[in-house]
């Protein structure tokens, strides 16, 4: 199912007029760019780091440099023009760069492959979609049904404490609920390796045991899927 996104609008623009515009930063990659192989190639994570992600943060920050002067002037009908040519550009790039930092933190070596064999995670799984296994068929098949560029992901619902697999389109990252894991599903993720082989791909990379659960927001919900 294709996850509902929320406005651009409702995630701060506002905000963002009282201020002086936000810089962000290309994160470090969490293991060297070699870690993930043969899974994923130096290859690939020195392009895809270096510059894809690098690409959309640099993007981002032109788009929310131009969109704090708009917000400068006096509000012509032209600022507004620009204001809204500006919200396309920030919502692919500022969700390029979220999705990216996530993905990079989800990824481990194998030898690092820590998914929990006791515990509340462990249990929610296991009570949500039977197994781990079953998850990982469940999030192969959402990955595999994505049509052009996206993410598949597992989201947490903090209100009814319940996991879901759902996938976004392009760069729209995930809103309103709690990312847990993401896979990216363009091709730049996987081509050098796999070429048009998308499912050699998510079937290398859950056999590297990606590490759940690890992005910084999703600690809480950790703690909350007892
Ligand atoms: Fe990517």
């Amino acid at each position: 199912m294709r996850f509902t996104l929320r406005p651009l609008a409702l995630i701060g623009l506002a905000t963002l007029a009282t201020q002086a515009h936000a810089q962000y930063t290309l994160p470090p990659l969490p293991y060297a760019y070699d870690a993930l192989e043969p899974v994923i190639s130096k290859e690939i994570m020195t392009l895809h780091h270096d510059r894809h992600h690098a690409t959309y943060v640099r993007n981002l920050n032109a788009a929310t440099a131009e969109l704090a002067q708009v917000f400068a002037h006096q509000g012509s009908l032209m600022d507004l023009e620009r204001e809204i040519a500006l919200q396309s550009a920030i919502k692919f790039n500022g969700g390029g760069h979220i999705n990216h930092s996530l993905f990079w933190e989800s990824l481990t070596p194998v030898s690092n492959s820590s998914f929990p064999t006791s515990g509340p995670l462990k249990k929610a799984v296991d009570s949500q979609f039977g197994s781990l296994d079953a998850l990982k068929s469940t999030m192969t098949t959402n990955a595999l049904g994505i049509q052009g560029s996206g993410w598949s992901w597992l989201i947490y619902h903090p209100s009814n404490k319940t996991m879901e697999v759902v996938s976004t389109a392009d760069q729209d990252p995930v809103l309103g609920a709690t990312p847990l894991l993401g896979i990216d599903i363009w091709e730049h993720a996987y081509y050098l390796d796999y070429l048009n082989d998308k499912a050699s791909y998510l079937q290398h990379i859950w056999s590297g045991e990606l590490h759940l659960l690890l992005y910084p927001l999703s600690l809480s919900a950790y703690r909350d899927v007892s």
